[in-house]
């Protein structure tokens, strides 16, 4: 059973396809809107979500299907103790494809071990985001038309932040990719991130903790929040958690044809001001999520033998 935990469990080729299909959703919707008819996804959120969650309901809405799940580990059995792979079997009863997000790393993978239907990792801990990704894929396609040849920074929080760990998983398969890593010391993206995507293959990379710095050569700038929840003590999350904000000043050092990205929410990292610059795209990321989600609900719907 294919199942989607890892953005690297898709090839390249995939990827294009899965964007392929999202461009052609948002052209031709009407050819999309029954093809799920009768198939049901389950949403089953054990941490808080607003757009993961309401985009993987909307795409299969979109679809013609049906939802189901939850949206706090407390309201399920859980609370009494039932473990992810327990709840996966159980699940797997009533839902066709199932879209998990979890605090623990690797429980999806976890899920998708015994469930008898697709999982989709919808977020575990400060681990993976590959559906995230989908989105920032799409992104990036439909802004810059290319995925080769650009300068990426990322910004924040780089070692809990999740989103980070997915995107730089995926760029890292592209040529002619640099990345300039801006965090606090305290934050800087995990050394198995860094090894594992960036250093084996020799992928130019610098680490600075000033955003001024870097702005004149970035093509895109991932913004991300500082994330609290993942935190061991509230001091050193107040001492940290402005350590970056894009206002309107430090934009006139970027290119003009910059791609501001944030996968969402924003704390206090970007500045509402910058919503206004035709450069800041974290809005349409949001909308391309939708798109993306169900060109991946019809993928794996498919390669499951559930639709045709
Ligand atoms: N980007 C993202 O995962 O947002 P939510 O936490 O609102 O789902």
């Amino acid at each position: 059973m294919r199942s989607l935990i890892d953005i690297l469990d898709f090839t390249t080729e995939e990827l294009d396809e899965l964007i392929q299909v999202a461009c052609d959703i948002i052209d031709n919707p009407d050819k999309y809107s029954e093809i799920c008819h009768g198939k049901t996804l389950a949403t089953l959120f054990f941490e808080p979500s607003t757009r993961t969650r309401l985009s993987f309901e909307a795409a299969m809405f979109e679809l013609g299907g049906n939802v189901l799940g939850f949206s706090e580990a407390g309201s399920s059995s859980a609370a009494k103790g039932e473990s992810v792979a327990d709840t996966a079997k159980t699940v797997s009863c009533y839902a066709d494809i199932i879209a998990m997000r979890h605090p623990k790393e690797g429980a999806p993978y976890v899920a998708s071990q015994v469930a008898t239907v697709p999982v989709i990792n919808a977020g575990d801990g400060g681990h993976l985001h590959p559906t995230q990704t989908l989105a920032d894929l799409l992104t990036i396609y439909r802004e810059k038309g290319r995925f080769n040849n650009l300068t990426v920074g990322v910004c924040g929080d780089l070692k809990f932040g999740r989103t980070v760990h997915s995107l730089i998983a995926a760029m890292s398969r592209y040529p002619d990719i640099n990345f300039v890593l801006i965090s606090p010391e305290e934050l800087k993206l995990p050394s198995y991130v860094k090894t594992e995507y960036i250093k084996e293959k020799n992928i130019p990379y610098t680490q600075t903790t000033s955003l001024e710095e870097a702005m004149p050569k970035l093509d895109i700038l991932y913004m991300t929040r500082v994330q609290r929840e993942r935190f061991f003590n509230e001091e050193d999350y107040l001492r940290l958690k402005d350590s970056y904000i894009l206002d309107t000043e430090k934009m006139k050092a970027g290119k003009e044809d910059l791609v501001v990205m944030h996968p969402l929410p924003r704390v206090n990292e970007i500045s509402v001001a910058v919503d206004n610059d035709p450069r800041a795209c974290y809005f349409k990321q949001v909308l391309y999520g939708k798109y993306m989600r169900m060109a991946l609900i019809l993928k794996l719907l498919k390669e499951a033998g559930t639709i045709k």
